[in-house]
């Protein structure tokens, strides 16, 4: 079913509202979903609302959350999301680090102790709007071997870069460092076909065909994915003080506790550099030149990072609105807040 932005949002927000949360955090949750959602990441969309509302309810998210802010340095802070909902956490994080990186040239922003974030390249895209640069690191869940290892220690680890231009295209660079989602996984099973032998691996860490005998996913790019998923837990865990590593928190384990997940913004003035206007007039002449090179056969072009999104937004908003599969949307419309599907299941939400 399509339905317009205004709907998709609004549906969305009156839920998570009906499951305690405040209408200020409700708000920004609902937007960046429909963000996510609206751009083709629909894995990241309407279908985690009932999720969200049903750990919202058992109390594993704070609905009235004691955020705190602390400097710790001219460039650098930290700010505790008391395990408060992660989309307005990371936007919060977001704010403090424009603020600081327009005062100072560079800001450094760890958020500790939050939930899950959505789809990250939003966070990034905010400083870009803003006419600054962004990195943005963040935790998730085990469920992915270290390249040659046999058991989950890292989660899919997203990463997302942006950065503006003196036209209307930001580039937004944002990926999971594994191979594939686990949504991915699970579609295969819905359809009964094998997946490809480089999407994950059994529980001897051998590669597997069959979606039914996946223990882990695996890393893009070999040890190369690795190392990225690693790093990007020493930035947004390690350094942070949460659970790192094998340690975080499963999103499905017990949804009446806090995740206490980790994000990392890093955040740059290209004032301090080349010039903001040079800069961004230069990053033009980037895409440009991309854009104009001739394709391989079987590309229809050369695409910047973050344009097919924008181009899956504007083709679902000229054909009638965003489709969101039926199910969902009687869930949003219905009185209902969950149906206790996702406590206490594996890391897979079995
Ligand atoms: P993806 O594989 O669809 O895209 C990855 C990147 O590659 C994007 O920046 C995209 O613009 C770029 N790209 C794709 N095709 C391209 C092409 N033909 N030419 C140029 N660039 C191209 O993204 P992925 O890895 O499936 O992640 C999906 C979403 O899931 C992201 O928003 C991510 O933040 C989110 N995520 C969030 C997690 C969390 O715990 N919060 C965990 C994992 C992912």
């Amino acid at each position: 079913m399509r339905l317009s932005r205004e709907e998709l949002k609004s549906l969305m927000k009156n839920k998570l509202i009906a499951a305690g949360l405040k209408e200020e955090h409700a708000e920004t949750t609902a937007e960046i979903l429909t963000w996510a959602h609206e751009r083709g990441y629909a894995s990241h969309g309407a279908v985690r609302v009932e999720y969200y509302a049903e750990r919202i309810s058992k109390g594993g998210i704070t609905t009235e959350p004691n955020f705190t802010w602390k400097e710790t340095g001219p460039c650098s802070g930290i700010f505790d999301g008391d395990n408060g909902v992660g989309y307005v956490v990371a936007e919060e994080g977001m704010k403090k680090g424009i603020e600081m990186a327009r005062k100072n040239g560079i800001a450094v922003v760890g958020m500790a102790n939050m939930s899950h974030s959505g789809s990250i390249g939003y966070y990034s895209e905010l400083a870009a709007k803003e006419d600054l640069l962004a990195v943005t690191f963040c935790q998730s869940d085990p469920m992915a071997v270290p390249y040659g290892g046999t058991e989950p220690y890292y989660g899919t680890n997203p990463i997302s870069f942006a950065a503006p231009t003196a036209d209307d295209r930001t580039v937004v660079f944002d990926m999971a460092t594994t191979v594939q989602a686990w949504g991915k996984i699970l579609d295969k099973r819905s359809q009964g076909v094998s997946i490809p032998d480089t999407w994950a691996v059994d529980e001897k860490g051998m590669p597997v065909t069959d979606p039914y005998l996946v223990n882990a996913l695996v890393p893009i790019a070999g040890a190369k994915g690795y190392g990225l998923m690693m790093m990007v837990d020493i930035f947004a865990g390690v350094l942070l003080g949460v659970p790192f590593g094998k340690h975080v928190s499963s999103m499905y384990h017990d949804l009446s506790k806090g995740r206490e997940l980790g994000q990392m913004h890093i955040v740059i003035d290209p004032a301090r550099f080349i010039g903001t206007e040079e800069f961004k007039k230069r990053m033009s002449m980037v895409l440009d030149e991309l854009g104009e090179m001739p394709a391989a056969k079987g590309y229809g072009k050369v695409y910047y990072p973050g344009e097919r999104a924008i181009m899956r937004r504007d083709k679902a908003y000229a054909e009638g609105g965003i489709e969101v599969v039926d199910e969902l949307v009687d869930y949003l419309k219905s009185d209902a807040i969950h149906f206790n599907r996702y406590d206490h299941k594996n890391r897979f939400a079995d």
